[in-house]
């Protein structure tokens, strides 16, 4: 392992209300890689922008190589060899491969005002081709799945022969195969000697493929350990101060009526003739790996996209929802898989997000019952610990988990029957994922109807009833609590290639 390539010390950076950060330290080994987790809130990516120039810090200083340093803006950071892979990815998906990783510097023929894209198109295999991706340049961006599109972004910092890769919460939106590809690239990058620093809320993930790890709370270092010297409970007591003994607190519930029927839904290129009944006071689990149609079903039930052909009965009778305010109407609640996108207003604050979809309720009349409105967010706020000086913070201000659970909170207060869950414990820290997990045992409990879309199995296993397996759009599988194929190796079997066999 090389020598310090980039330090932190003793930094801090507040924003109105808010200390981000205080007194932190970090220190970035030429070939380490470097796991870096906390509560959501923590500061982890306040402590990115502070490396790529984004943000001044207040107090503190930043080393490259041993000199002390400053940027004055990401170009800055960028020239030192700091580069940062952000989770919502910069690609044009118009535009080729080469293109994309090009952008912004782009190499011209010798004397001539034309670009050299027979240079550039080489140049551009050969990088992928380092990263364990033999495509042609020449490829779309928008061709290619998630897991590839990140390649071209971390492409970009190979070809500016970056010292530093940051990667921010990069598996989020991947599979296991995606994430299995991008590990193998981050070891190829580690033993080329660049210092890696990789920010997630999955401590499997830490444990896989870090050296060593660095816990923050509350804006604070609060440790840096060798990864062979942690274990998984003690990085959890780091993270949020207390030991939690049950990660999964599934409550027993009764199961009551059937409260949803699907009866061969189809969507071309989406989902095939996908049957199933959800009940109420069941949490119904939907398994698979990404791109296997989990999230278009649940899109086709809410009616953000119509079906092509099926039938939906909701309590035993049959609807024809044409919209999702529809859906709504009928009881049907959908936090979505793409929160920045379909789930929140950035530019309101926590407490008016919440209100969005229950106004009726909260209306006297004509009138908004202010009151109403307050208290409810502020409940919010208390139970899913949404880290914020007020309710009245605007919503993007907040931390990326912080801004998951104002949507679930959004939803929670819709008094809705049938709650489907996309992915909802996705960026979230583990104290927060149980009090999603509380949440949907409250909603059972009421005897209402819980869906839950996950690619977590753990989570899947740990809370389910019921679990139906999806592959390429059809449903594969179904399996119940009490089965002896109720385990990690027969679903990933049927998500994989198999299929299970129950009724
Ligand atoms: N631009 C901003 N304006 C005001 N407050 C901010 C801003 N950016 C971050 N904060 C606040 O700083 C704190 C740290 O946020 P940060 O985004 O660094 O957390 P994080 O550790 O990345 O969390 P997560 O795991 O949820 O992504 C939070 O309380 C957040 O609300
Ligand atoms: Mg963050």
């Amino acid at each position: 392992m090389g020598g310090v390539f980039v330090e932190l010390k003793d930094i801090r950076k507040e924003f109105p209300g808010v200390v981000a950060l205080d007194n932190m330290s970090l220190q970035l080994k030429a070939g380490e890689i470097h796991g870096l987790i906390g509560e959501n809130g923590a500061g982890k990516s306040t402590l990115i922008k502070i490396l790529t120039g984004v943000y001044q810090p207040d107090k503190g200083e930043i080393c490259v190589k041993g000199e002390k340093t400053s940027f004055h803006g990401p170009a800055d950071s960028k020239a030192k060899g700091i580069s940062c892979v952000y989770q919502e990815l910069n690609i044009v998906k118009e535009l080729s491969i080469a293109d994309n990783l090009f952008m912004g510097s782009y190499v011209k023929r010798k004397g001539s005002p034309l670009l050299d894209y027979a240079y550039m198109n080489k140049k551009a295999e050969e990088i992928m081709s380092t990263m364990g991706q033999d495509i042609s340049a020449k490829e779309l961006a928008g061709s290619l799945g998630m897991g590839q599109q990140q390649m071209i972004e971390i492409g970009r910092a190979v070809l500016l022969e970056s010292d530093v890769i940051i990667l921010d919460e990069p598996t989020s939106s991947l599979g296991e195969k995606e994430t299995t590809e991008l590990f193998k690239t981050i070891n190829i990058l580690k033993e080329k000697g660049v210092a890696i620093l990789f920010v997630s809320h999955k401590l499997e993930e830490l444990f896989e493929l870090c050296d060593v790890v660095t816990v923050m709370r509350d804006g604070e270092h609060i440790s840096t350990t060798p990864i062979k010297d942690m274990t998984k409970d003690l990085l959890i007591n780091h993270m949020v101060g207390r030991t939690l003994d049950n990660l999964y607190p599934k409550v027993e519930t009764k199961r009551g009526e059937i409260a949803l029927e699907v009866k061969g839904l189809t969507r071309e290129g989406e989902y095939y003739n996908v049957s199933f009944e959800a009940y109420r006071g069941e949490i119904l689990g939907f398994a698979g790996l990404v791109g296997a149609g989990r999230t278009e079903l649940m899109r086709g039930i809410f009616a953000a996209t119509i079906p092509d052909s099926g039938e939906i009965k909701i309590d035993g009778k049959a609807v024809r929802l044409r919209s999702p305010k529809e859906a709504i109407k009928n009881k049907i609640a959908f936090l979505t898989e793409d929160r920045k996108q379909q789930g929140l207003v950035l530019t309101e604050t926590i407490e008016k997000n919440m209100s969005l979809v229950n106004i009726d309720r909260l209306k006297n009349g004509l009138f908004v019952n202010v009151e109403k409105i307050k208290e409810q967010a502020e409940r919010c706020v208390e139970k899913l610990q949404i880290r914020t000086p007020s309710i009245h913070k605007l919503s993007g201000e907040l931390s990326g988990g912080n801004q998951q659970k104002v949507v679930i909170g959004k939803w929670m207060n819709s008094d809705a029957e049938i709650y489907i869950f996309d992915e909802p414990t996705r960026g979230i820290d583990v104290g927060a994922k149980i009090e999603v997990y509380n949440v949907m045992n409250e909603l059972v409990k009421a005897n209402k109807c819980v869906i839950m879309v996950s690619s977590e199995l753990p989570e899947i296993l740990g809370m389910c009833d019921r679990v139906i397996v999806m592959r390429e759009g059809y449903k594969r599988g179904e399996v119940t609590i009490n089965s002896t194929n109720f385990n990690q190796e027969s679903i990933m079997k049927a998500a994989w290639g198999g299929t299970i066999n129950e009724r």
